[in-house]
């Protein structure tokens, strides 16, 4: 019995440590998308202007934003969202009508263990997908009605989380901000971000930012399941699980 759930353990930590790479998600897919609020103004992790929060702006979960701290490659791109269901509420709700909304991230929704920007590459989140948009909401750039809701069914209208698709879409020609002279091109911020070296934030904290790991991958394999496995033994011996 301790040898079965030693063994789980390491395992269960053994995914965890495996969260290092980035999501290479497709240009086209589904996601959930919940919402957060954003001072008016203000300057989020991609250190876009200010005036970024009158148009619909996103956070993006941390692996597929692609840094743990500040900018990363997603800083920019512009997503066309279109809702799909909810699933919080019992039973999930389909809304009758096709909503959609162009959003540009600008900020970053850090790693959690459990919550919506859990995903990883081999881990889903919550709600069975791999990514999640913090839509900047309430804002002023989107309607007060923007989510379907069916309050005299469900008597609430903010179901928390959506079912989402997503399709990458150009900037310049699909996002509601860019036709403000407001400069995107800011600190790490780019007006259209392609993917190309020349035009999309490197992984700005990782290897610029953060001190260097000078761990050796040897050393790294064995420093830390070996720390793990002896919290799960003590856990373990304490009757934490
Ligand atoms: C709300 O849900 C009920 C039960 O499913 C349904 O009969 C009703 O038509 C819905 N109303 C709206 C506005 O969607
Ligand atoms: C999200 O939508 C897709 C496509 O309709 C569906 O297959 C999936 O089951 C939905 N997920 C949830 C959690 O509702
Ligand atoms: C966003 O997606 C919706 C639903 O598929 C579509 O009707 C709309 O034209 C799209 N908008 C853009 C800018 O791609
Ligand atoms: C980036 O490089 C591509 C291909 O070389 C080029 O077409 C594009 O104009 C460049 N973009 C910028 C912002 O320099």
């Amino acid at each position: 019995m301790l040898f079965l759930s030693l063994l789980l353990c390491c395992f269960a930590f053994q995914a965890q440590a495996d969260t290092g790479a980035w999501i290479d998600y497709p240009a086209d897919g589904t996601a959930t998308m919940t919402h957060y609020t954003i001072p008016d103004g203000f300057i989020a992790a991609c250190g876009c202007n200010g005036d970024s929060t009158k148009y619909p702006t996103a956070a993006m979960s941390q692996m597929a934003y692609g840094s743990s701290d500040a900018f990363g490659p997603a800083c920019g791109k512009c997503f066309n969202v279109t809702l799909l269901n909810t699933y919080t509420g019992d039973p999930p709700f389909f809304p009758t009508v096709v909503k959609s909304l162009v959003i540009k991230v600008t900020d970053l929704c850090p790693l959690s263990e459990a919550g919506w920007c859990s995903g990883t590459q081999t881990k889903k989140n919550p709600g069975g997908q791999y990514i999640n948009f913090d839509l900047a909401y309430p804002s002023a750039a989107i309607p007060d009605d923007f989510f379907p809701s069916n309050a005299s069914y469900y008597g609430y209208t903010d179901f928390g989380v959506w079912n989402v698709t997503y399709q990458t879409v150009d900037c310049l020609t699909s996002w509601a901000g860019a036709k403000n002279p407001a400069p995107w091109e800011v600190v790490c911020c780019p007006a259209n971000p392609t993917g190309s070296s020349n035009d999309t934030c490197p992984s700005y904290s990782d290897d610029n930012r953060l001190p260097p790991d000078t761990m050796t991958n040897v050393a790294r394999m064995f420093a830390v399941p070996y720390t793990l496995v002896t919290l799960c033994v003590l856990a373990h011996l304490f009757g934490l699980q």
